[in-house]
């Protein structure tokens, strides 16, 4: 039986389309294709800067990512305007059953982690005003060795805090990659795939795949 349950941040607990909301300056479908475009290229950044070894706080890089989403949208900006769209990303929505399935795993004796690209200073401030903090025992940011998920580096961050081996841990993710490298790291994985997309596979597949988080409890409940 696993001890610890980690999860993944953006995209898995919080929903980045909820990056939306505070593009009020922009119409709807504008505003769908910039978060749309602006997730893509952050993450296309991180891959790069990880393959280059060229690390960059992820709250730069994605300031970085913005600045050509906006350029390539042809909309004009200056530096508020960079921090103004950013602060969205301390503040985004979570996923409706994460309170819940959060406490309760919490309730059966798993402790709860997050390991997350992002830095302190968008984790902390996006989990506190998520007001779910009290479920999260503990916050792990790859800044500490500065290599980014998919790296297995990455991951051992995640052996090195809790002090146990590979199999007492299950890692929680919606975005493939990020189930790839932790499956290649050696974890159990699930897959957390919401919209019924395709697993992007690399070699490696998730333990199993759900479709939202209260499945996952449920198969936590049958194979205990
Ligand atoms: C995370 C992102 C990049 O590590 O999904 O939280």
């Amino acid at each position: 039986m696993y001890k610890a349950i980690i999860f993944d941040v953006y995209g898995t607990i919080f929903d980045m389309s909820s990056l939306e909301n505070d593009m009020t300056q922009f119409d709807d479908e504008l505003a769908a294709s910039i978060s749309k475009l602006w997730r893509k290229t952050q993450l296309n950044h991180m891959f790069l800067r990880q393959i280059m070894q060229r690390y960059i706080p992820f709250d730069y890089l994605t300031k970085d990512a913005l600045r050509y989403v906006l350029d390539e949208h042809k909309i004009q900006y200056n530096r508020d305007d960079i921090n103004q769209l950013f602060d969205a990303f301390l503040d985004l929505n979570y996923f409706n059953e994460i309170p819940r399935v959060l406490s309760s795993l919490n309730g059966k004796g798993f402790d709860i982690g997050i390991l997350s690209n992002g830095n302190d200073s968008m984790l902390m401030p996006l989990v506190d005003n998520s007001k779910i903090s009290d479920y999260i025992n503990t916050v792990i940011s790859v800044d500490e060795i500065k290599q980014y998920k998919p790296s297995p580096a990455s991951y051992a961050l995640i052996l090195e805090y809790y002090k146990m081996i590979r199999e007492d841990i299950l890692f929680v993710s919606s975005n493939s990659w990020d189930v790839t490298g932790a499956a290649n790291f050696g974890f159990d994985t699930v897959w957390v795939n919401r919209k019924g997309e395709q697993y992007d596979d690399n070699g490696q597949s998730p333990t199993i795949t759900v479709n939202n988080l209260n499945e996952m409890a449920k198969w936590l409940e049958m194979n205990k």
